[in-house]
């Protein structure tokens, strides 16, 4: 039986703020929320949902606060998470899969990721697809392969929804490059006076992949080609970063 108050153990609940229990279950209620908005329906309770990059945020919220939902396909690449829940989650509605990927930062010997690539579910079956917090961590090659293999798994008139960093200052101030820049010190002004952000830039490399930064502009050309077309780049917001909502060409 599913755990109705189901407890993914610490160990196993990674991503920054992600560890932090109360973050995660607000954060996931306002995610349930933006996918609604943008399938413009009133909850998901007839929608099928795939979560690529799941990790337990989405799935543990849904079961403990009753989300009404249709189908849930979680996948991710974090073997011992999968394992947890394919063992725990007891409910029809629920799946998860294992994924062999490559990650540089979360799943450094999987295998390269290409447009080709086949999801252990069934393609064309999906009214939306999220990935929140993965494209933050997506060399530009895995950009736009993920892309292209997503695009056959979603259905005619379905969407797909992620988040990422750009490159930028925004009028709320929550994006990655807002807090860089006031810690230090510097104006929007400033950072749109320099001759333009890099098209990619691993923030980090001593932790390759914990922030990939996207300069708008090739956050968008990188969508050129891949069977999406781009409806809406959003600014951050509390329980965000940028996001972007595609629909199928
Ligand atoms: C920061 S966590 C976010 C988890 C979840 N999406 C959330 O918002 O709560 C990033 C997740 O993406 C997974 N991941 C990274 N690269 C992936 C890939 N190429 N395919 C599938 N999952 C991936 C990691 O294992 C990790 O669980």
């Amino acid at each position: 039986m599913t755990e109705p108050n189901l407890q993914v153990p610490r160990e196993l609940r990674r991503g920054g703020k992600l560890e932090d229990e109360a973050y995660a279950q607000s954060s996931a209620l306002q995610l349930i929320d933006l996918i609604c908005d943008c399938l413009e329906v009133p909850d998901l309770g007839n929608a099928s949902v795939l979560d690529m990059g799941c990790g337990y945020r989405l799935a543990q919220t849904m079961l403990r606060n009753n989300v009404p939902i249709g189908h849930y396909s979680g996948l991710d690449v974090y073997h011992e998470l999968i394992a947890y829940l394919q063992e725990n989650v007891n409910d029809e509605r629920f799946e998860f899969h294992p994924l062999n990927l490559h990650n540089e930062m979360y799943n450094p010997g999987g295998e390269l990721l290409s447009a080709d690539f086949q999801l252990p579910v069934p393609e064309a079956s999906f009214d939306i697809i999220c990935l929140f917090s993965v494209f933050t961590h997506l060399a530009p090659h895995d950009y736009s392969a993920m892309l292209k293999m997503l695009r056959r798994y979603v259905k005619p008139g379905g969407g797909l929804l992620f988040s990422l960093f750009v490159y930028e200052t925004t009028a709320g101030g929550l994006g990655f490059i807002d807090k860089i820049s006031t810690g230090l010190n510097i104006s929007a002004t400033d950072i749109e006076n320099w001759s333009g952000p890099p098209a990619f830039k691993d923030w980090d490399p001593q932790q390759p992949l914990k922030w990939a930064i996207y300069s708008r502009e090739h956050a968008l050309e990188l969508v050129e080609g891949t069977g999406w077309k781009v409806e809406s780049l959003n600014d951050p917001r509390t329980y965000i970063q940028h996001h972007m909502l595609c629909t199928p060409e």
